[in-house]
């Protein structure tokens, strides 16, 4: 059995064939991950992993976590295959009945907030928050994908390692410590009849050990600013390189000349966890002390309210709540509103 991506836009030309594996059916199973890493001689890796996840996943840690195992165990018995669309929806296509459609929106309403999208399972179109496409088209033309090993850390509900496989990489290992994002992974992978290589495991950066050395892309996307040390988050992505693998990063920038960085008296933009915004100069550096080589800006874009929004998806504060009111060049707080910054860098 194959599944076939669509073609893709002409800038970036897609179609690949995936063999299918065996379907899933118990959540939280990382088995054919964990069969790869240890060949690949990760073993001692795999076996902290391994331990880390049961942890993670224990229901008796998490008060939301056995409601939405129930909503999992509750979906529609149907499968299809997978599209990644030109329009950067990503897709699960097959046939299912009105009745089935209706549940199946039901269900997937139980696992809001979708924040990262959009999707389109069963022609249900998941309006995310984000429209993370964009993102996605400003990265997708500077990472070298085909036939590589990505590690996504902060990788949200999966949504960009779709695009990745479609755009050639031969596996995806997404990392993210909160729960909810997993479970919607979760969901997307019942709903797939196929195990394809796009994993989002429930942990964060802690989990990479100091020279693990495994991929030839490391991918970091809006976790940067949330570390309490961000050069230590920065050697953990060195850390998980091979020789010459090459970093995506994307994180909140300045507007300011020179090396400088923004560390808030509290909140940015009414997020609590926001601890270090450096200028793009402040950020080349840290990347270069790390040890990065071959640093490249290759988008600086400032976030608009069409880009973040509230949706039916994502019924909470968006954007538009988080700046200041009649100037959307301040935060609400008064700082410089989001600017986001993409870089490239290669491992020595
Ligand atoms: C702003 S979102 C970015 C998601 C996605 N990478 C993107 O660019 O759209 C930050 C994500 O990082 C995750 N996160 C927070 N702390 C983390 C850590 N220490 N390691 C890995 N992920 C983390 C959050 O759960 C969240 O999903």
């Amino acid at each position: 059995m194959f599944f076939v991506s669509s073609p893709g836009t002409s800038r970036n030309p897609r179609t690949k064939l995936y063999r299918s594996q065996p379907v899933k059916t118990s959540l939280f199973n990382f088995d054919a991950l964990f069969g790869w890493l240890r060949e690949a001689g990760h073993s001692a890796w795999v076996d902290e992993l391994q331990q880390s996840c049961h942890q993670a996943t224990d229901v008796t840690g998490h008060g939301n976590l056995e409601g939405w195992k129930q909503c999992w165990h509750n979906l529609p018995a149907i499968e299809g295959h997978f599209e990644a669309r030109a329009d950067g929806r990503v897709a699960i296509v097959g046939q299912v009945s009105a009745d089935v459609k209706n549940q199946l929106r039901s269900d997937l309403l139980n696992f809001r907030p979708w924040r990262k999208g959009p999707f389109d399972l069963f022609g249900t179109h998941i309006d995310t928050e984000w429209r993370s496409d964009w993102k996605w088209n400003r990265l997708s033309d500077h990472v070298e994908l085909r036939d590589r090993n990505v590690l996504d850390v902060g990788c949200g509900n999966g949504y960009f390692g779709w695009h990745m496989l479609a755009a050639g990489a031969r596996r995806v290992v997404g990392l993210d410590p909160f729960l909810l994002f997993v479970m919607q992974h979760e969901v997307i992978r019942k709903l797939l009849g196929a195990e394809l290589p796009n994993d989002v495991l429930p942990l964060g950066d802690d989990c990479l050990p100091e020279r693990l050395h495994a991929f030839d892309v490391t991918v970091s996307m809006g976790v940067l600013y949330h570390r309490t040390s961000p050069v230590e988050h920065l050697q953990a992505l060195y850390g998980s390189l091979k020789r010459d693998g090459q970093l995506v990063l994307e994180t909140l920038v300045i507007d300011a000349a020179g090396e400088q960085v923004l560390m808030p008296d509290g909140r940015y933009a009414k997020m609590r966890n926001v601890w270090f915004i450096p200028s793009v100069d402040m950020l080349k550096k840290w990347l270069r002390r790390t040890g990065f080589h071959e640093v490249k800006v290759v988008d600086v874009t400032a976030t608009t309210t069409s880009e973040q929004r509230s949706t039916d998806w994502m019924t909470f504060e968006s954007l538009s709540d988080f700046l200041a009111s009649g100037d959307c060049s301040r935060t609400i707080e008064g700082y410089p509103a989001p600017v986001r910054a993409m870089l490239t860098a290669r491992r020595k």
